[in-house]
């Protein structure tokens, strides 16, 4: 009996599966998404659902809570996030998310986003390392066309620039071949 109530309850209850990314990039004084979607076996409803955002500084393993979501998203009254987080997940979609406000610097370090969707447990938590830069980097590829792009453009000056000479050259002999020739029906 003890063995089929244990099969009976792990079919009933399982836990809720998150996927995050593990690395977002910011740039200082912009807004930022922290993506965390998750699957569960229960339909999903604001009545249902439950999710914790912390966050952890850079070394350090004191965390402190960034949101609450219950029935409605509680963010906090006072700290690093106050005012600087919003609700950004969605039930119906299996959506998590939060978005940071005008992320500084001193927004580094690693976000965890936990969801509970009851009668489904809370799994293995999601975790996001964020890093707050100064600005964009431009990407390798990006880098790698503005090169080319730019070497091209230099090529195509210079190729004008030939051009042009031999042109103005080219122009300047055949006057003196008919200043020559002009000269020359003078003489007769
Ligand atoms: C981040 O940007 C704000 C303006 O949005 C600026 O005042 C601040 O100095 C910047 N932080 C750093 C560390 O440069
Ligand atoms: C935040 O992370 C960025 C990227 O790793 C780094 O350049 C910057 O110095 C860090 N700032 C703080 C205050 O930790």
């Amino acid at each position: 009996i003890t063995t089929n109530l244990f099969f009976l309850s792990s079919k009933m209850f399982s836990a809720v599966e998150i996927s995050t990314p593990s690395e977002v990039v910011a740039v200082n004084g912009t807004d930022v998404k922290l993506s965390c979607t998750f699957k569960s076996t229960h339909p999903v409803s604001d009545q249902s659902l439950i999710v914790k955002w912390n966050y952890r500084p850079p070394n350090s393993q004191s965390e402190t809570s960034v949101l609450y979501f219950q029935e409605s998203s509680h963010p906090p009254n006072e700290g690093l996030f106050k005012n600087r987080v919003a609700w950004s997940g969605s039930a119906a979609k299996r959506d998590a998310s939060i978005t940071l406000l005008h992320v500084s610097p001193t927004f580094n370090g690693t976000y965890t986003c936990q969801v509970t969707n009851r009668p489904d447990f809370q799994g293995r938590g999601g975790e996001i390392v964020l890093k707050v830069v100064q600005k964009a980097i431009v990407s390798e590829i990006g880098m790698l066309a503005a090169a080319v792009g730019g070497s091209c453009a230099v090529i195509l000056v210079i190729l004008g620039i030939i051009m042009g000479v031999k042109f103005y050259k080219k122009r300047q002999e055949d006057m003196d071949i008919e200043e020559h020739s002009m000269g020359k029906t003078d003489l007769y």
